[in-house]
């Protein structure tokens, strides 16, 4: 199974927080963003640099900035927004797409319902926002879209994954890397994550 699992002490410290039943959406909402963004820091270890000359107070010197204008954020609605706010923070000249998708409850298909991308070429770095990798089924979906709108190289980032999940990603879109802050044991008959933390978006927006 090809999956990068993350591993800090305090990205288990916050997840810890986050799995809690008793967390509310202030806390839930700050330590995804937080996560998130510890993540990006690992997912972002290979986007391009480049050189350029400045001025310390001192002399002269070789410095370097990321190329931050190629990569393409796409959160996942409505989860994957919770998560927009950590990356950006890290590559704020990204630009963002939304892609909104939801399981038909007859046919069990993942179905598009909203997508909006910003300009996405063979050079876009993409990174795909989904909290929950579960069955995997929208994530495939929303890879799927985005390939068909030009996206070579994707880079899918959740807090949680499945093996299920896992594994599907690995079969229908093998290029595709996975980072999480942790790979969770199994599904439960209604395809949540165990042990998991329940429903991500539910637990943002208090919806439950
Ligand atoms: N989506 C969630 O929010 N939680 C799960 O456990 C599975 C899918």
């Amino acid at each position: 199974m090809k999956i990068n699992v993350v591993e800090h002490p305090l990205i288990k410290h916050k997840l810890t927080l986050m799995r809690r039943k008793d967390t509310g959406p202030k806390e839930f909402r700050e330590l995804l963003k937080e996560i998130t963004l510890l993540i990006a820091y690992e997912a972002t270890r290979h986007i391009e640099i480049f050189e350029t000359e400045i001025e310390t107070p001192l002399e002269k010197t070789k410095g370097y900035f990321i190329n931050d204008k190629d990569v393409v954020i796409i959160p996942i609605l409505r989860a994957g927004l919770g998560m927009s706010d950590g990356i950006l923070q890290l590559l704020p000249n990204a630009s963002v797409g939304h892609i909104g998708i939801y399981r038909d409850p007859k046919t069990l298909e993942a179905v598009e319902y909203y997508a909006k991308f910003p300009k996405i070429t063979e050079n876009s770095i993409v990174f795909v926002l989904d909290p929950m990798l579960a069955t995997g089924v929208s994530s495939v979906k929303a890879l799927d879209i985005l390939k068909k709108n030009g996206a070579k190289n994707i880079i899918l980032v959740t807090l949680i994954a499945s093996p299920e999940g896992t594994e599907k990603i690995n079969k229908e879109h093998p290029d595709v890397i996975i980072y999480t802050a942790s790979l969770d044991q199994k599904l439960n008959s209604k395809g949540y994550i165990l042990p998991g933390l329940g429903d991500a978006g539910d637990r943002l927006f208090r919806t439950k």
